[in-house]
């Protein structure tokens, strides 16, 4: 369960003494988005300087990240299962996936159409993927996509890619980053909170920038630093975790998803709404 960190915020590096040679760096504020309830809010607030990173750890950016790391061209994350439908019957090349309460989207839910995966990442393999062009939606992670549209860079991440979003983002030098945890259901997802402290580490390691991290993201930082140890543990204890972790079929997704840096690409979404590698 996540502890929230109360106070100012954090400006790192952290208690340089007051007449220290502070580093001409440009600051870079981190928020942290913890509730997928926040996320209407986005719709009222400017984004148009800001970066968004989402996560959605069990499954969804994991499996984006995998899908395009095996080929896949580009992926188009949708909130309901009939604009799945309706792009399909637009462009019947396109393959569907997604998942309502965790399994593949059928035909008696989709009105007459079987997704050819659901949201598991070991199923989009080379062969099913490469060249193609998928559309997905799910219950969180397609919606917090969608919900960070406007703003300057979005992109997908998962601990799969956490290193190379990280280098990329400091290529790009946003004033203000905002860590988007897309939760499950109505609730906070640790495993998402722990993504985003993971990423907040990785940005404060540098001196290149300065970051100010609000107290939602030392929060998270706090709650990562804490169950990295044994994160594949950390996975299973939260919701989403433990529910996978008793399906046979799905069991195996939770020590996938729980790996570190296995793919060295960044998933951007495009100007057409699609993730696309930058
Ligand atoms: C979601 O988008 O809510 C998920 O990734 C759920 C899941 O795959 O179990």
């Amino acid at each position: 369960m996540v502890r929230i960190h109360v106070g100012q915020p954090t400006v790192y590096p952290k208690n340089l003494p007051p007449h220290a040679d502070i580093p001409r760096a440009k600051l870079m504020t981190i928020k942290t988005l913890l509730s997928p309830l926040e996320l209407p809010m986005l719709a009222r607030n400017d984004l148009r300087g800001t970066a968004c990173v989402v996560f959605d750890i069990l499954r969804a950016t994991s499996t984006f990240t995998t899908a395009l790391h095996q080929g896949a061209e580009k992926i188009f994350p949708v909130s309901e299962i009939s604009e799945a439908v309706a792009f399909r019957q637009g462009q019947p090349e396109v393959l569907l996936a997604g998942e309502r309460d965790g399994f593949r989207i059928r035909a008696a839910q989709s009105g007459g159409i079987n997704f050819d995966f659901g949201n598991s990442p070991r199923e989009f393999t080379p062969e099913k993927v490469s060249g193609r062009t998928i559309v997905s939606t799910t219950t969180n992670g397609t919606r917090a996509l969608q919900a960070c549209a406007a703003a300057k860079l979005v992109l997908a991440a998962s601990f799969l890619n956490l290193q190379a979003a990280a280098d990329y983002l400091r290529t790009q030098k946003p004033a203000e980053i905002l860590l988007v945890c897309a939760g499950t259901g109505n609730d906070v997802a640790d495993e998402d909170v722990l993504a985003a402290g993971a990423l907040a580490e990785l940005l404060t390691a540098h001196r290149d920038v300065r970051p100010v991290l609000t107290n939602a993201t030392q929060s998270a930082l706090e709650n990562w630093q804490a169950a990295k140890p044994d994160l594949f543990s950390a996975l299973g204890r939260a919701k989403n975790g433990q529910r996978l972790l008793t399906l046979p079929d799905l069991r195996d997704d939770v020590a996938f998803c729980a790996q570190r840096d296995i793919f060295n690409l960044v998933a951007a979404l495009s100007p057409d709404g699609s993730l696309r590698r930058v």
